[in-house]
């Protein structure tokens, strides 16, 4: 059977902690969308390992699979699986055929893009993985797949019609000259097709690339778990996020077929569950109805509601949280729970669970708040409206409840649900009764066994 992990709200809800949480009775382990925009940290045996493509189960002796829907940065896979390596580890990671490389030029084009329209506050803040770039050279048909790196005739053939189009783009559209960028390299094709080449014939001497769907398909058909893991959140999801504040794929359930080539019956007839952290914390620009305040830095392309306001309480939870992004160090900013956003999350991935993570950074607090529903134009909305102009309209109605106190969170975690404090209790009930959907495990701690766990899906 299946199990796809989703991020509920706008990533870094802890997705990686739950996913090893449940590693222990899966056999396969793949992702089905993003690339090295992501980021986790996985603690094996005592040791820290910081990742960003390399699903995390391949450090525990996993099979662990880049979908289709993936977009691959080689030079970041062989850099992790290379270090892996070093430490000791020997990660079985395949590629599948069909998943976009990530090629020089689109980091370029990544960061040309947002410098340029920060010029008019309106840069999405992304990680300048050249994410987006990979992803519109896909829908637009001129992309590189890493099938492709397995054939000489074909890898050239396609570097040849796409080359020359960016290079026209950085000098023709952005007034740019090549030869001054850092690395003229990134856009010179015989640099790339001998570079991408070497990657191709790694890939072919280690056995990497597979036909995604139907290896995953083969096994389940043997009988093994399968855990389909999602990057990023529900609200940068390009269809049902906050567009254009989002990141170019589909972290939500339906992204978990496309992205594997399992039918949406196979995924669906598994268990999917939403991770949710229970405040907010948001990375790059948009709005954030619940906000703190506190914003570091310059976030354009929000309503300035909760600048500001609160910011000594903002502080403390991303302290306390350690709320800095794995791949960029970016402070997050911080939001209180937003119900409207996760009522959208529950209904776009049909949620048959959720795990609550970081519930022990609010402890201390006298007191708990969440948006309940919003108010957008003298009218209560309990989901989020289409529109991110809307959105940013919106202003979330608070309910509050009493707080917490600290706790010995392992021997919480121990003990059972029973042990938690009585009003952390009432904070996640109060989640499972809106969402209609029951808590399958509660974080209280960064550890793995941190965790108290209700349900084993598999
Ligand atoms: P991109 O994915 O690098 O194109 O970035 C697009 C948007 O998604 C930006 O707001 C990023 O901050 C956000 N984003 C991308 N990856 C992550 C992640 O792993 N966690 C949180 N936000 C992310």
């Amino acid at each position: 059977m299946t199990v796809t992990i989703v991020g509920s709200q706008l990533g870094d809800e802890g997705k990686g902690g739950i996913v090893d949480l449940y590693g222990d009775d899966v056999d396969v382990v793949a992702r089905y969308q993003g690339g090295d925009n992501a980021g986790h940290t996985v603690v094996h045996e005592g040791e820290e390992y910081k990742l960003s493509l390399v699903p995390s189960g391949a450090i525990r002796g996993k099979v662990g699979v880049l979908g289709n829907g993936c977009v691959v940065n080689p030079r970041t896979l062989f850099d992790e699986i290379d270090t892996l390596q070093d430490r000791g580890l020997d990660p079985d990671v395949r590629i599948a055929e069909r998943a976009h490389v990530i090629l020089p030029f689109h980091r370029v084009l990544d960061g040309i893009e947002e410098e340029v329209k920060s010029e008019s506050d309106q840069e999405v803040g992304t990680t300048g993985r050249g994410i987006g770039p990979t992803y519109e050279d896909k829908a637009g048909r001129r992309g590189v797949r890493v099938g492709d790196l397995l054939d000489p005739d074909v890898l050239r053939e396609r570097l040849e019609y796409v080359v020359p189009q960016k290079r026209a783009v950085v000098e023709d559209v952005y007034g740019l000259d090549v030869d001054d960028l850092e690395d003229p390299d990134a856009l010179d094709v015989d640099a790339l097709f001998e570079e991408f080449r070497d990657f191709g014939r790694r890939f072919e001497a280690e056995d990497m690339t597979v036909n995604a769907g139907a290896f995953l398909s083969a096994a389940i058909d043997e009988g093994q778990n399968v855990m389909l893991e999602g990057a990023q959140g529900t609200i940068i999801d390009i269809d049902h996020g906050n567009y254009p504040y989002v990141t170019s794929s589909n972290p939500t359930a339906g992204g978990a077929a496309t992205g594997t080539g399992l039918s949406p019956g196979v995924v669906g007839g598994g268990e999917i569950i939403g991770i949710v952290k229970a405040y907010l914390t948001r990375v790059g620009s948009g709005p954030l109805p619940t906000e703190l305040g506190g914003v570091v830095g310059d976030t354009p392309g929000y309503d300035e509601q909760g600048e500001g306001e609160n910011e000594e309480l903002a502080n403390y939870i991303r302290e306390e949280g350690g709320e800095y992004g794995t791949v960029t160090g970016r402070p997050r900013r911080v939001g209180w729970l937003d119900l409207p956003m996760l009522r959208h999350s529950t209904r776009v991935s049909g949620f048959t669970g959720i795990a609550i993570n970081h519930l022990d950074v609010l402890a201390g607090l006298d007191e708990v708040k969440v948006g309940h529903t919003y108010t957008l134009d003298g009218e209560e909305l309990a989901s989020m409206p289409a529109t991110t102009e809307q959105w940013a309209r919106c202003e979330a109605n608070v309910r509050s409840f009493d707080g917490w106190p600290e706790a010995d969170w392992q021997a919480v975690a121990d003990e059972g649900y029973d042990a938690l404090p009585e009003n952390a209790k009432a904070y996640v009930e109060y989640i499972e009764d809106e969402l209609d959907t029951p808590a399958y495990a509660i974080g209280v701690g960064p550890g793995r066994g941190e965790t108290i766990v209700r349900e084993q899906p598999f």
